[in-house]
């Protein structure tokens, strides 16, 4: 049996108006990696920040090997070993991967000047911890998000934890980063680190977790070794009851063309992407991480430029790098990366939701906060988003309960066309649900709906028909029998049988 890294004894944690975390105790082990599983807003992450010395106001006892720790402030955690990977990435954007890398304690010579060989040299052993070859001088802006995602991690890994928690670090990764990830956790835990692993994702959680813990509304479900439990019995402790996870098979009613993509190209992005997209229709994009599935939807909308092609809506051509045109045309695109271009996390709910909308609701010019509180309240229904009140601020909720906000926000502005573009990253089982039954009513009312997705029961769930995005390039489509997990994630790799469409 191993020895016992961290206890948590009757911990909790409340915000101005709701406990978080509620008399929670739990122990994790050394050498062991202990999932921590349950809905949006059920605790992990507050639960998990306490370690990490957000907070100055938590009750309860916290042991580090065996002796009580005060962890009051992020220093206090790190230096009793606690390293943490938070799930909404925290780099500076326009700093240098290196720079990111050691904040606050970069290497001096003896002139007391950044030593910028040593950092560089540094810099490079803790990205190839991660199995990241990039030029650690590139800012985080010149990344992809995965890449980000283990500089994050490389970053923790540098100070050297003895208990590691990740929060989500798999939610911008494709299935190699993801096998990749697992191998270095792996090893980690192999050398004896206790690993706390928060994650949505039960397949991955039956991968790589020795034992699980679920809360729920901030209280502790319980414990169990992962060979004792079986996936139903984990979504039913986490929320309450059993889920089918099972799509209805749907007859999609198409109508006119509603998108039509010609010969679209961006230099060193994506070249010659051509398709259409009808009304009613739900396409699918299959692809890895990194073929430029969503460096093609941007620049379709325009948040982008484009170098050739171009793109109509109803036959109505737009103007390229002019996202609001395009919006106004009746096209909008749910972001990959919510926190980047997604949501105001410094305004209430309410204001982010209708934040798309203004136009429409400020009738001459008067501001209606009126009907604000009609759409708020019916997309918090509908979405089932969980907040103390249709007021606070986005940036205070769970991240999946973030995710709800910026698709109805999306779904305010009542879109002809919308580009969902990892629709479910970061929800719980029960939003997901609800939220691809979002997705088909939309369609079944005659949107016309392009979804990119990595998850692949998703994907092959809700598509009516998908294209195949491989290098940059469409290489060829799918129709709704031929696809499965199986054929999605072949086509992807560029094997199989491809009817070229
Ligand atoms: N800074 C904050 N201020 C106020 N409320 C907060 C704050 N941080 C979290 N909460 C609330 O605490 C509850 C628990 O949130 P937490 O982020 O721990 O959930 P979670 O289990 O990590 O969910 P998810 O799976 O969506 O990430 C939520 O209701 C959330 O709105
Ligand atoms: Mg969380």
């Amino acid at each position: 049996m191993n020895t016992i890294a961290l206890q948590i004894e009757n911990i909790s944690k409340s915000f101005p108006g709701m406990l978080a975390v509620d008399n929670v105790s739990l122990e994790v082990r050394a050498g062991e990696v202990h999932a921590l599983m349950g809905e949006n807003g059920a605790g992990k992450s507050t639960l998990m920040k306490t370690l990490s010395g957000s907070f100055d106001d938590y009750t309860g006892v916290i042991r580090i090997g065996g002796k009580a720790v005060e962890l009051h402030s992020p220093a206090m955690a790190i230096a009793n070993g606690i390293g943490m990977v938070y799930q909404e990435l925290s780099l500076a954007r326009p700093v240098s991967i290196a720079e990111n890398l050691f904040a606050g304690q970069l290497p001096v010579n003896k002139f007391g000047l950044i030593d910028r060989k040593a950092m560089l040299k540094n810099a490079r052993r803790a990205l190839a911890y991660v199995s990241l070859d990039i030029d650690p001088l590139k800012t985080i802006e010149e990344i992809s998000q995965h890449e980000a995602q283990l500089v994050e991690i490389a970053k923790v890994l540098a100070k050297k934890p003895c208990i590691l928690i990740l929060d989500e670090p798999t939610s911008s990764l494709s299935r190699e980063e993801v096998r990749r990830l697992f191998e270095i956790v792996r090893d980690l835990r192999n050398r004896g680190l206790a690993i706390v692993y928060i994650s949505h994702h039960l397949p991955e959680v039956f991968e790589i977790a020795d034992r699980v813990t679920v809360l729920r509304d901030g209280r502790r479900v319980g414990t169990h070794n992962i060979h004792e439990i079986t996936p139903g019995s984990l979504v039913k402790m986490m929320v309450g009851q059993s889920i089918n996870e099972f799509y209805e098979h749907r007859e999609a009613n198409l109508g006119k063309v509603a998108l039509s993509v010609n010969h679209l190209t961006r230099h060193g992005f994506f070249h010659d992407v051509s398709f259409q997209l009808r009304e009613g229709e739900i396409l699918g994009v299959v692809g890895l991480c990194g073929a430029g599935r969503s460096e093609m939807a941007r620049s379709l909308c325009g948040l982008d430029p484009i170098h050739d092609g171009e793109v109509s809506l109803f036959d109505e051509e737009l103007s390229p790098d002019n996202y609001p045109d395009a919006v106004s045309k009746g096209l909008v695109y749910l972001s990959e990366d919510r926190k980047v271009d997604g949501l105001f996390l410094r305004l209430p709910v309410s204001r982010n939701l209708v934040a798309a909308v203004l136009p429409d609701h400020s009738r001459a010019g008067i501001y209606s906060s009126r009907n604000d509180a009609s759409l708020t309240q019916r997309y918090l229904d509908e979405l089932g988003i969980v907040a103390a009140s249709s007021e606070t601020d986005v940036g205070t909720l769970s991240g999946g309960n973030q995710q709800k906000v910026l698709l109805g926000k999306c779904l305010a502005t009542q879109p002809r066309v919308l580009i969902l573009d990892e629709p479910s990253r970061g929800v719980d089982v029960k939003a997901k649900q609800r939220i691809h039954e979002t997705v088909i009513a939309l369609a079944d009312r005659g949107a016309a709906i392009l979804l990119i997705s990595s998850d692949l029961p998703e994907l092959v769930g809700l598509s009516d028909r998908t294209v195949i995005m491989r290098n940059g390039r469409l290489t060829g489509e799918m129709a709704k029998e031929e696809l499965s997990e199986e054929s999605a994630l072949l086509a992807a790799n560029g094997q199989g049988t491809i009817h070229n469409g």
